[in-house]
């Protein structure tokens, strides 16, 4: 049993495949406390709002296998305000909430900072598909998201490859490249765009598919990170450059929809599991993350300060799986 009595949770920005496990983790594990668990509905809007939802063992039955979020989200320009902050601790004092765990991305973790700044203790949980936070080398919803832009990019390459034909597609990812790099490895792009390294149009795009001819391809997959710019621009330099006319696909949010994986479900069972824990203990103020497979706590600030960056030899490793020994430096 702990001395805390009731907490809340939420999910927040965009949304991500493992968020619901990750709520009912969050949820099933208060209650092994003796804790009782409020769901904020639409994120930090939510609690301004006084947007809120009681949740037990069923509410979150049957969730595990769910994309998107059973508590929906929302991107609160309000909780930007002292005013809008102001009236959220006053809501968390008014429920009794003695906690809050806040499962989402960095704006998410700015909220929680805030919010953690005003009195209120709060355990952050990272959730994107973006795997775009320092402090963790995974974010739930990255593996399903890569899996699904896998999926799609399998099936362009059939018509690509029966047409003979060059296919762009740009994949989501904000301003980091760990989508598009991961998913044009496991497809064999012929050419992955990432905002992490500065584009040579000629050396990254034009010599690769070039390359890629002369060792007998017939069909091209070029990859491009949202972060980059536009794939339609991408395109259409392709066709100015080198005469060949592209399509284009754009995936969109079907990348952010469907059922979690594996890797997906379980991290978020996990962090769900100890963040709760954390909040049990007395530990607040914290972000879940995995660091070398485990489990650690990281305080707030400390996490919206680390960097994480591209790996690099994975650059270097979807470059040398096209053409072997001919890699152009
Ligand atoms: O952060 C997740 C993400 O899907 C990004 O990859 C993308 O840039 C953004 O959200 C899209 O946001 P929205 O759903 O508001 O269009």
């Amino acid at each position: 049993m702990s001395k805390i009595k009731r907490i809340g949770v939420l999910t927040s920005g965009g949304d991500a495949p493992g968020m619901n496990a990750a709520v009912r983790a969050v949820v099933r594990t208060a209650l092994a406390y003796g804790i009782e668990c409020i769901g904020i509905r639409r994120g930090w809007q939510g609690l301004i709002n006084s947007d809120f939802v009681q949740l037990n063992r069923e509410s979150v039955a049957h969730s595990l296998s769910r994309g998107g979020t059973i508590l929906y989200t929302a991107r609160s320009e309000d909780f930007l305000t002292e005013k809008g902050r102001a009236k959220a601790v006053s809501v968390c004092k008014l429920l009794g909430l003695e906690g809050i765990v806040a499962i989402g991305g960095d704006g998410t973790f700015r909220g929680a900072l805030e919010l953690s700044r005003l009195g209120i203790p709060v355990v952050g949980i990272p959730a994107t598909i973006d795997n775009d936070i320092g402090c963790t080398n995974y974010t739930i919803g990255f593996d399903t998201a890569c899996n699904t832009a896998i999926e799609c990019i399998d099936r362009l390459r059939d018509t690509m490859q029966s047409h003979e034909r060059c296919s762009v597609v740009e994949v989501m990812g904000r301003n980091a490249g760990f989508l598009a790099l991961y998913v044009g490895i496991a497809v064999g792009a012929t050419a992955v765009l990432v905002p992490e390294r500065e584009m040579d149009f000629q050396r990254d795009v034009v010599e690769r598919i070039r390359d890629a001819r002369l060792a007998g391809n017939t069909h091209f997959m070029i990859v491009v990170a949202e972060g980059v710019g536009s794939a339609v621009d991408i395109g259409k330099r392709i066709e100015e450059s080198i005469g060949i006319s592209p399509r284009v696909t754009v995936l969109g949010h079907i990348q952010r929809g469907g059922s979690p994986t594996a890797r997906d479900r379980e991290t978020a069972t996990r962090m769900g599991y100890y963040a709760v824990t954390a909040l049990a203990e007395g530990r607040v103020n914290s972000i879940i993350a995995t660091q070398e497979g485990g489990i650690v706590e990281i305080p707030i600030e400390e996490a919206l300060q680390m960097e994480k960056h591209l790996q690099m030899d994975r650059y270097r490793i979807m470059e040398v799986m096209q053409f072997g020994g001919a890699v152009r430096g």
